[in-house]
């Protein structure tokens, strides 16, 4: 097994990071136990393109320890932090990726993972189900099915599947419920604004936060500003989910007009070209950009680079300064990429706990209940159990249904 690897000499320190991760991730712990006795993915191979830091490297050990083969890239040219990927290829898994890899090198790594011949897949993005029914077709008929992490994944995975071209099961872990309404809201919101106020080092009490896009993330991202003191402004194109901000206590106005009032943006749309040029020529001097959606489409960087008469240097290196034809400079945070994960740790600990639970136990039971190919939600089962085993974890008792109230539901 040959890895690729910035510098393996930093294994030390990425070691430090997973004991802190696995410690606090008691849902995984509890998999990790009877992983090792029932080793559940003996004979499997497992193709992993996740955000490669310290959580994601638990989970790519946990895979291992059940009895698989494991390779591992990142699902982002900037999220992989070499001294994890480091660690975890001295506990037996098979890693290629580095941070800052260009274009080139994060398709090499991917198709390295692919080399694996894998028969499951862990996608964040579905890059590895892309090349697969792109020019790695010959690895399809080894493939059992996967897993897709994200909002963004299972748009690209439902259309390929509408063409009838999707060749295996993808579970949709984004849409478990122990997933999106924690990591996307709770996991974006914190992680986000842990991105933004590290690098910046900047009040955001009393600010102007304008978040784009009113889905799970984004109202994850509106409510931590709100707890931090910000006069939050969202921005929308579907009127439901911009009734759903007013409702909640948030102006909602559209992107030109927030464009002149805003401090801080994020983008969590999912879309292209959310803040572009026009919206540039309005904002004012010292506006931060930032964004929390999957691709670097959402704010147009493009546009930025080629209007600006000059760039600066910012305090850290996630952060470059336009300066724009109207005397404002604006700071664009990681490139555009999204934030947490290219400029701060991504998600918390014990949020990320129950996406890879998820991950983990959707994968078991593709092997024991095959599906046809498709997008299947995640088995009802497994969310509860992912749920109950955090409220056990955390000696949290709930109430049980009486017989009584099961007929009742029942019989209304
Ligand atoms: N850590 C690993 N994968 C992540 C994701 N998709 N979002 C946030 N943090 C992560």
């Amino acid at each position: 097994m040959t890895n690729t690897l910035r510098d393996p000499g930093l294994a030390s320190e990425g070691h430090r990071k997973l004991q802190w991760v696995r410690e606090r991730m008691p849902v995984l712990a509890a998999l990790r136990d009877r992983y090792q006795q029932t080793r559940p993915f003996a004979g499997q191979r497992i193709a992993v393109s996740l955000h490669l830091e310290a959580k994601t490297a638990v989970l790519a050990e946990l895979l291992h320890l059940g009895g698989a083969e494991v390779a591992v890239t990142s699902s982002n040219p900037l999220s992989t932090q070499d001294d994890v990927a480091a660690a975890l290829a001295e506990l037996g898994v098979e890693v290629h990726a580095w941070r800052g890899a260009s274009a080139e090198e994060f398709d090499r790594f991917h198709h390295r993972v692919l080399d694996l011949e894998p028969t499951l897949v862990v996608d964040d993005g579905a890059e590895l189900s892309e090349r697969l029914h792109g020019s790695r077709q010959a690895l399809l008929p080894n493939v059992r099915g996967g897993a897709e992490e994200t909002t963004t994944g299972l748009m690209r995975l439902r259309a390929l599947a509408r063409t009838g071209q999707l060749a295996y099961p993808m579970i949709a872990v984004n849409d478990a419920d122990m997933k999106h309404l924690f990591d996307n809201r709770y996991g974006t919101g914190q992680s986000t604004w842990d991105a933004i106020m590290r690098h910046t080092n900047l009040v955001v009490a009393g600010a102007v936060a304008v978040v784009s896009g009113y889905g799970w993330c984004g109202k994850g991202v509106a409510q931590r500003a709100r707890g931090l003191g910000a006069r939050v402004v969202v921005t929308e194109v579907d009127p439901v989910r911009a009734n759903e901000a007013l409702m909640d206590g948030f102006e909602v106005m559209p992107m030109l007009e927030a464009a002149r009032i805003g401090k801080f943006f994020v983008t969590v749309t999912g879309n292209r070209d959310v803040i572009s040029r026009p919206h540039f020529d309005r904002m004012a001097d010292g506006a931060v950009l930032a964004n929390a959606g999957h691709f670097d489409v959402e704010i147009d960087v493009q546009a930025l680079r080629q209007g600006a008469i000059g760039t600066v240097a910012g305090r850290t290196e996630a952060m470059v300064g336009y300066r724009w034809p109207t005397g404002a400079t604006l700071w664009l945070m990681a490139e555009g990429r999204l934030v947490n994960l290219a400029a701060g740790d991504g998600h918390p600990v014990e949020i990320m706990d129950l996406s890879f639970a998820l991950q983990a136990r959707s994968l078991e039971h593709l092997l024991t209940h095959p599906l046809p190919p498709g997008v299947h939600p995640v088995d009802p089962a497994v969310d509860r159990w992912v749920a109950q085993t955090r409220l056990d974890a955390l000696g949290v008792a709930i109430d049980q249904l009486t017989p009584g109230q099961v007929a009742y539901l029942q019989s209304v």
